[in-house]
């Protein structure tokens, strides 16, 4: 049985499809011990028809992690959230923010923001199955429902059915005419909208997401809410991680190298590879590690190169640390040891 610290939400990696999967949660549990990280959306068909080793399975080192689902009906979300609970995450969030088409023809992701109703209604099914939290992921507000008050009656309805915690994109969504990928980018963001939905509701826990690129930025956001998830930033340039434990969660613990981390990773990669996972699913994760430093170009070109051949094993992963070695070999602030080993 896995002990799972209390959740502290003060940073997170945001949900990210086709990313944020239990290779890439385990690969960031050793940039830090504290951050709380998401899974990928899931869906309840997928949980309720589909294979669920496959989709809900993860190493307890990669913990706390929350699971995301994604659907609209209270009934098949407390089934999957019962699961989810089963398999050990540490809380259930409802995506209340995606604008995909496919998503929308399901009416669930940011379509959701027009049904708060509905969305309490689903909230307060998965409560009356699960003991650990239920959370939501929404946006500022969808087309022409963008307005503070909108927001907070929102927030109002799905509050009163029960959540305490919001995880705010503070961008609003786009239902038609843009792509998810444009949706990302445009409208403006409007950070003083999170900041105000926490002023007038200092009761619950409002985390801010979108645009967040360093932890400088994430620090001063906590001036105003909770809790700041970053997304892409996380993805694209890891090793920022690396310092979350101590900046933003005031831990003592050493900040591990990037040479460190990649080795202990390789590590668990072979233990992987062994079980018969490929390592492109792997290896794809840790290619922004080293972005800023010298010798990164050569290390993604090694990478490209070679991760993606059938027969990869881990020392892929070692020899592109060996091609770096003596540029960064004292690239951390203070470069002590190794990252934590996972438990399993
Ligand atoms: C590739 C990709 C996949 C995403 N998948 C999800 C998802 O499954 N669920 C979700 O709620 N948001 C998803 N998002 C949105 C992010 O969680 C986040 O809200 C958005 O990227 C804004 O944060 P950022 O500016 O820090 O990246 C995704 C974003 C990206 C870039």
């Amino acid at each position: 049985m896995t002990t799972i610290k209390p959740l502290s939400r003060r940073l997170s990696v945001a949900p990210m499809m086709e990313r944020t999967n239990r290779y890439c949660r385990l690969f960031h549990r050793l940039l830090s011990t504290e951050t709380l990280l998401y899974s990928e959306m899931i869906t309840t068909g997928a949980i309720l028809f589909g294979d669920q080793e496959r989709h809900l399975g993860f190493d307890s080192a990669e913990q706390p992690v929350a699971l995301q689902l994604g659907g609209a009906d209270p009934v098949a979300l407390a089934e999957s959230a019962a699961m989810g609970q089963s398999f050990g995450y540490a809380e259930i969030n409802l995506n209340v923010g995606c604008p995909s088409d496919r998503v929308q023809s399901g009416r669930f992701g940011a379509a959701l923001m027009a049904d708060p109703a509905l969305v309490g209604e689903c909230v307060a099914a998965m409560q009356n199955v699960v003991q650990i939290p239920v959370t939501v992921k929404c946006r500022i507000g969808i087309d022409g429902q963008d307005s503070d008050e909108e927001l907070d009656r929102f927030v109002a309805t799905v509050s009163d059915a029960g959540c305490e915690v919001f995880i705010v994109h503070a961008r609003k969504a786009i239902l038609a005419g843009l792509s998810p990928k444009e949706n990302r980018e445009i409208p403006p963001l409007k950070y003083d909208m999170v900041y105000r939905l926490k002023e007038k509701r200092p009761g619950l826990e409002i985390i801010l997401n979108g645009g967040v690129q360093t932890l400088e930025q994430a620090s001063q956001h906590l001036d105003h809410v909770d809790g700041v998830m970053i997304g892409r930033s996380a993805y694209q340039n890891p090793y920022m991680l690396a310092s979350a434990d101590s900046e933003i969660f005031g831990a003592k613990t050493p900040v591990s190298s990037r040479l460190d981390i990649l080795e202990t990773f390789a590590d668990i990669v072979a233990d992987k590879i062994a079980d018969g996972v490929p390592l492109k699913r792997m290896a794809r994760h840790v290619v922004g590690l080293f972005q800023g430093e010298p010798g990164a170009r050569v290390y993604r070109r090694y990478l490209a190169e070679n991760a993606w051949k059938n027969d990869a094993d881990a020392d892929v992963l070692r020899r592109a640390a060996d091609l770096i070695g003596p540029v960064t070999r004292n690239d951390a602030n203070e470069t002590v040891g190794a990252a934590p080993a996972p438990t399993a």
